[in-house]
């Protein structure tokens, strides 16, 4: 048996408005919520049990993912009531192991897609016999993440959470966000009190000598904290950049799902996928963007790089670049438009109905 804990109670406070009545794990992405790819995967790669680590609006994963046997696998979860941070949330899943002392935990973080050889770096965590083996990646700017130099034979010389001093930036190799734990690695964190494994557990199983091994891998790599990235990811999944089976449909330039109504004339591209009772009309292009269940983007608008929330609604000839249009919003006003209005990047409009009507 392969067992992992999925690590879901963050916020997702950079993805506000859509993060308001949805953890971000259960944020659609390709037609699914996220974790459907990540459970997929590990499914894939072998992995038989689950445990969900769950706090913020921890009711919404059961009712959809249930005990996991529609997805291929056993599924538990596991709740805190006070979010426990993410080695504390590892050490209170544990209760939900199966797994003996020397035997492997995996632990991803619900929030990175990743064409990770999984069953490698098991097999490379049985041959070195590590404590710990992390997943590694290159990164252009690592202060976002956790950094991790490594000698030649991969043992971790540090770990330094998003370092803050210029000096401190001593490679381009960071956190990837998946681990292999022995099972008493796990069971020797503290219990009942929040910790960080990046901050806490890390540095202090280095400063015991114990042995943390990275492996520096060069596949896809994605943290979906921010938007852009997270409607990148779905673009990717969409188009085949990046496998997952849970993707609802073959690879493709968009991904209509089934009850979604795209009128003769729109264009999609780019990885563009439109949900169940979204409405996108004729003239309207859709370019690398996620339009959520129910929405609605009328005649000529133009939709880029963005999230528009579920029932949410974009004008006629409205222009929308790189923003998340929370649930609901409606943006443009039909009859007083007469350019468009340009919803820039970065730009959150709140979970509400209401309407933008610059020109
Ligand atoms: N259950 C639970 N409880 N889960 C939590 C908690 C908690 O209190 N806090 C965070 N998590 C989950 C998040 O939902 C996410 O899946 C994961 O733990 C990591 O937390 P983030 O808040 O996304 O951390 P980050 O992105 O700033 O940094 C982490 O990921 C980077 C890679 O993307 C760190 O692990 C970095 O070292 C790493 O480089
Ligand atoms: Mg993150």
């Amino acid at each position: 048996m392969t067992e992992a804990v999925l690590l879901v109670g963050g916020k997702g406070t950079r993805l506000q408005p859509l993060t308001i009545n949805t953890p971000k794990p259960m944020v659609p992405a390709a037609g699914v919520p996220f974790i459907a790819h990540q459970l997929a995967r590990a499914r894939a790669a072998g992995v038989d049990h689950v445990v969900l680590a769950t706090s913020y609006l921890a009711e919404v994963f059961e009712p959809y993912f249930g005990d996991g046997s529609a997805h291929g696998l056993r599924l538990t979860y596991v709740h805190e009531s006070e979010p426990l941070g993410t080695g504390g949330a590892i050490r209170h899943a544990a209760r939900a192991l199966a797994a003996r002392p020397g035997e492997p935990v995996l632990v991803f973080n619900g929030d990175i897609l990743t064409g990770l050889d999984i069953r490698g770096l098991l097999r490379r965590h049985e041959r070195v016999q590590a404590d710990v083996t992390l997943h590694l990646t290159r990164v252009a700017d690592p202060r976002a993440f956790g950094l991790v130099p490594t000698d030649g034979d991969g043992r971790v010389l540090a770990f330094t959470e998003k370092p803050r001093r210029p000096e401190e930036i001593v490679t381009d190799q960071v956190n990837a966000g998946c681990y292999v734990f022995r099972r008493e690695v796990i069971d020797a964190i503290p219990a009942g009190r929040p910790v960080s494994v990046e901050r806490e557990t890390f540095p202090a199983l280095l400063d015991a000598d114990a042995l943390l091994h990275g492996v520096v891998d060069a596949s896809y790599w994605l943290d979906l904290g921010r938007p852009a990235s997270f409607v990148q990811a779905s673009a990717d999944l969409v188009r085949g950049i990046v496998h997952s089976p849970a993707v609802p449909g073959d690879p493709g330039e968009y991904l209509v799902l089934p009850g979604a109504h795209v009128e003769g004339g729109a264009r999609l591209g780019g990885g563009t996928v439109v949900g169940a009772g979204a409405r996108v009309a004729a003239g309207a292009v859709v370019e690398g963007s996620v339009v959520l269940d129910g929405a609605r983007v009328e005649a000529g608008a133009r939709v880029t790089a963005s999230m528009i929330g579920s029932a949410a609604r974009v004008g006629p000839r409205t222009v929308i670049d790189c923003a998340v249009i929370g649930d609901r919003a409606e943006i443009g006003a039909d009859n007083e438009l007469r350019e468009g209005a340009r919803i820039w990047c970065g730009t959150a409009i709140p979970d509400a109905a209401i309407r933008f009507s610059a020109v």
